[in-house]
């Protein structure tokens, strides 16, 4: 592309715009609900150049796409959203401050040249009173110790969207010099009885050992697999730290948004399935699953959906609909808690409170 803007630019790849997407699809939402009662911050832990290209177009990067979103959203904020970008590369801030300039955001980002590690927990310990943050963590590689995305998720309705870097985790299991690193980002040794066993088998243990590791301190972690843009292997994962079953379930629907309903990106060759077809097998599959892990039991919508939002890749939306014709079928009774609607009508809709019975 012919050099027509005053600042550089990386090469947008597909799996990137679909990262981009879903983050700004997530982070508008996030600002909307929690900036109505809070003041908030955003950190981006790791901001990049700030811009990309493909063909004549130029894309924006992370720390633009929050600019933006926060300025459109100022009006109807508590108070101006603290945006805090680091980097370790200087030449990328720089970059950063010449978009903001060339795009007219009067965002006035914090920005730090420092390494992520020592930078976020700076700013936690001078600030042990921090307002909910979005903290966006995405570097290239794997270098990001778990006890540190413990203490992120310790700032009260904070949020960790996370990179995790598969591709390269897999090529570096079990090279010595990667040991320590990874040792990190576990918080364990135990990923290595899993680097000699068969490819699709590890990297679904490999991704169920760091998930479990999250679950420790996180209430909601669900992984987004996004597969390289010309085949169906992985690529990395994004895993969504939330606290909040609605923060996981506006994640899943800001993913499915994108990806054709699905809670994946599988690359470009991925089968010509039209949402319709891919929804109406997804809730049969739901009902069989449902049935089968709730038999004999009662519960309520918001039990069954804070126990399930991030155990499947179903949305919430299919599950109430698989419940309703579960109900339609006989197969399970629905004891709502208010019977009639305000017109007076039976209700037939489902609520958090609402009874299910197996
Ligand atoms: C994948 S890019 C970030 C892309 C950005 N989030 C976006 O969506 O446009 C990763 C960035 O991390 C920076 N980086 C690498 N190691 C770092 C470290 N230890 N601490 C902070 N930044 C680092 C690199 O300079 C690079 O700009």
């Amino acid at each position: 592309m012919e050099k027509t803007v005053p600042f550089e630019t990386w090469k947008y790849e597909e799996q990137t715009k679909i990262k981009h997407l879903v983050f700004a699809d997530y982070f508008d939402k996030w600002v909307k609900i929690l900036g109505k009662d809070h003041p908030l911050n955003y950190f981006d832990c790791f901001g990049g150049k700030g811009a990309y290209e493909e063909g004549n177009e130029i894309y924006f990067g992370s720390p633009i796409i929050a600019a933006e979103i926060i300025q459109r959203n100022k009006i109807n904020l508590k108070r101006d959203v603290c945006l805090v970008v680091i980097d370790k590369d200087k030449n990328n801030l720089e970059n950063i401050k010449k978009i903001l300039d060339y795009k007219k955001l009067d965002a006035k980002p914090i920005f730090v040249n420092r390494d992520f590690d020592l930078a976020v927990n700076k700013l936690l310990d001078e600030n042990p009173n921090l307002a909910p943050t979005f903290f966006f963590v995405d570097p290239f590689g794997f270098k990001i110790k778990i006890s540190t995305l413990k203490r992120m998720m310790k700032v009260a309705k904070s949020e960790v969207f996370l990179n995790f870097m598969y591709n390269g985790i897999n090529r570096n299991l079990g090279i010595e010099q990667a040991d320590e690193i990874l040792i990190g980002l576990f918080g364990s040794s135990k990923w290595k009885e899993l680097k000699d066993i068969e490819n699709r088998e590890k990297e679904k243990r490999i991704v169920e050992l760091f998930r479990s590791q999250l679950k420790e301190f996180c209430k909601f972690v669900y992984p987004y697999r996004l597969c390289f843009p010309e085949m169906n292997r992985t690529y990395y994962y994004l895993f969504h730290l939330t606290n909040h079953y609605k923060g996981c379930e506006i994640m899943k629907g800001s993913f499915a948004k994108y990806n054709r309903g699905r809670v994946e990106y599988r690359g470009k060759t991925e089968s010509q399935m039209t949402f319709f077809d891919y929804d109406n097998i997804k809730i049969d599959e739901i009902k069989k699953y449902l049935l089968s892990t709730y038999k004999g039991c009662n519960k309520s919508f918001i039990e069954i959906i804070e126990e399930q939002i991030d155990e499947t890749p179903y949305l919430v939306k299919h599950i109430r609909q698989a419940l309703k014709e579960l109900e339609k079928d006989s197969k399970i009774n629905i004891v709502r808690k208010i019977r009639t609607t305000k017109s007076g009508k039976i209700r037939t809709g489902i609520d958090n409170e609402d009874e299910m019975r197996f």
